[in-house]
């Protein structure tokens, strides 16, 4: 079959940012202990307690932002219970999830804020906190940010020193909450709103008289959008300062930096599932689309266009095998990773509204990017999907499209392009990513770029002979690493190729 790929580069987007390739990491499972945090096991080499087995391979993916602690764990967190000798914190129940490799739903708080901010120093990546906002309050979440960024002479600041920290850490992003109307308080909108308003208002004093004015705060929203319309609402309700007031604080959008929505998605099993759901689950993931639209339109009746960037902070494939009392695990599959590519094209298409994005999660829970066991750790389909998507990283994206067939999905609401693609252009070169989503054959595909001044430097493929069922194990994790592809390089800006069934294609034109 023929598809072509049609880029304009007198169509730019916009910059892409960074984050968009940004990861989440929660107290749950084997995310935290076992796949990040070892403590004193020495099974492993670790620093300060962390497995650099993972971090190592982590590295690779130049993560640029990680959200923590959750997820639903954020709104039953509370901070001090993770912070200082380890020997004397408390023992809690995680109310939500199976914990380490225990199995058990108790949260030993060896992980704390410190260690997290150490991994991300080892990972070179801007940490994102969510408070508790569910079952906790806006003095809880003001000490927060006080031990972590405060620069100052005050008692938190110094048990922060104490604890081996003399600079302040300089978060910059801040959740307030997580899902709020569902496990992190079930809060109506104008409920939620109120309680936005209250927190952010703290953050906001503080960001604005002891922080320079360099933290973001993300407000949760949900799905419908008449739940955001009613939040929307409601925060507008709240008192206005006039611009010249005390903190300058304006409208109660000044509050509120990120607005994010989550969706995750499933078509039968993590393996197990017919032709037809191969294919509807990538009818599911480009609702992500639609959700960053509709998000995108209610914010606009708010505050003008820019002001307010969208955060897609969980998303991802959650298949049925992965329950509450496995810790959230699944096989991850190429089809998996397919989705992935589908996923972050779109979100390039939407680079104008979409600040952040954090797949879910980062190892061993849900779409992990890195599998351990008690010895190793691998990576999975999906983070070669990252690596080389790596490339879009900070260029422009460009409008892109799709000439290619359409097939149509019993249920859904999206017909299922049988190529995905997208392209970006910076510093002189051009990065085209293109997706085959027939699994059972190649697609002969003609890519455009527009501009004979380009020609192709590399072509990668990703899953080459691979099945769509594959999933990565310890034994078998090198199979899916990219290898070269061979192209037709026209002359005239198109390039020819033939993409194998079910693979992720990346190519660089460089000027
Ligand atoms: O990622 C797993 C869970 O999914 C998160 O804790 C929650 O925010 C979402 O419902």
């Amino acid at each position: 079959m023929q598809s072509e790929v049609r880029v304009s580069s007198q169509e730019p987007i916009d910059h892409i940012s960074e984050n968009i390739y940004g990861h989440f990491a929660e107290h749950l499972g084997r995310c935290i202990y076992g796949g990040l945090w070892v403590g004193d096991d020495d099974r492993v080499e670790t620093e300060d307690g962390i497995r650099m087995d993972t971090v190592s391979l982590l590295r690779g993916l130049n993560m640029p932002v990680l959200r923590w602690p959750g997820g639903c764990f954020a709104d039953d967190y509370h901070w001090e219970d993770g912070v200082g000798p380890r020997e004397d914190r408390p023992r809690r129940r995680n109310l939500w999830w199976t914990q380490g490799r225990e199995n058990v739903p108790e949260e030993s708080n060896e992980f704390g804020t410190d260690e997290f901010l150490r991994l991300c120093q080892l990972l070179d990546t801007d940490p994102y906190i969510a408070v508790n906002v569910g079952s906790s309050t806006p003095q809880e979440a003001l000490d927060w940010i006080e031990y972590c960024n405060s620069g100052g002479d005050t008692e938190l600041a110094d048990r922060r020193r104490e604890n081996g920290q003399e600079e302040p850490y300089g978060v910059k992003y801040w959740g307030i909450g997580n899902e709020n109307w569902g496990c992190g308080g079930r809060f109506a909108p104008d409920e939620y709103a109120d309680e936005y308003r209250r927190f952010a208002n703290y953050f906001n004093g503080f960001d604005k008289l002891m922080n320079e004015d360099s933290t973001e705060f993300i407000a949760c929203g949900h799905l419908t959008d008449d739940w955001n319309k009613v939040f929307f609402d409601s925060l507008n309700g709240g008192m206005e300062f006039g611009p010249g007031s005390f903190l300058g604080m304006g409208s109660p959008f000044n509050l509120m930096d990120h607005f994010s929505v989550h969706r995750y998605y499933q078509a039968g099993g993590d393996t197990d599932f017919t032709d037809e759901q191969y294919y509807k689950i990538f009818a599911r993931a480009q609702k992500v689309g639609g959700d960053i639209d509709r998000a995108a339109e209610t914010i606009s009746e708010y505050v003008p266009e820019g002001e307010i960037g969208i955060i897609v902070d969980e998303w991802g494939v959650w298949h049925p095998e992965a329950r509450s009392d496995n810790g959230l695990e699944q096989e991850n599959t190429v089809r998996d990773a397919l989705t992935t590519a589908g996923v972050l094209d779109l979100i390039h298409a939407r680079a104008d509204v979409v600040s952040m994005a954090n797949i879910a999660q980062l190892v061993n829970v849900l779409q992990c990017l890195v599998q351990t066991d008690e010895e190793d750790a691998w990576r999975t389909p999906t983070y070669h999907v990252f690596d080389l998507y790596e490339n879009h990283v900070g260029q422009t994206a460009l409008e892109t499209s799709v000439d290619t067939e359409q097939r149509e999905i019993d249920g859904e609401d999206h017909d299922v392009p049988m190529v995905s693609a997208s392209a970006s252009e910076g510093d002189g070169e051009l990065f085209v990513t293109a997706s085959n989503r027939r699994h059972d054959e190649a697609e002969l595909l003609t890519v455009d770029v527009g501009s004979s001044a380009y020609s192709v430097s590399s072509a990668t493929v990703l899953f080459e002979g691979n099945d769509i069922r594959e999933y990565s194990t310890k034994e078998n994790a090198e199979s899916f690493e990219a290898s070269n592809l061979a192209v037709t390089d026209e002359g005239d800006g198109t390039i020819t190729f033939e993409a194998p069934p079910a693979s992720v294609v990346g190519l660089t034109l460089t000027e």
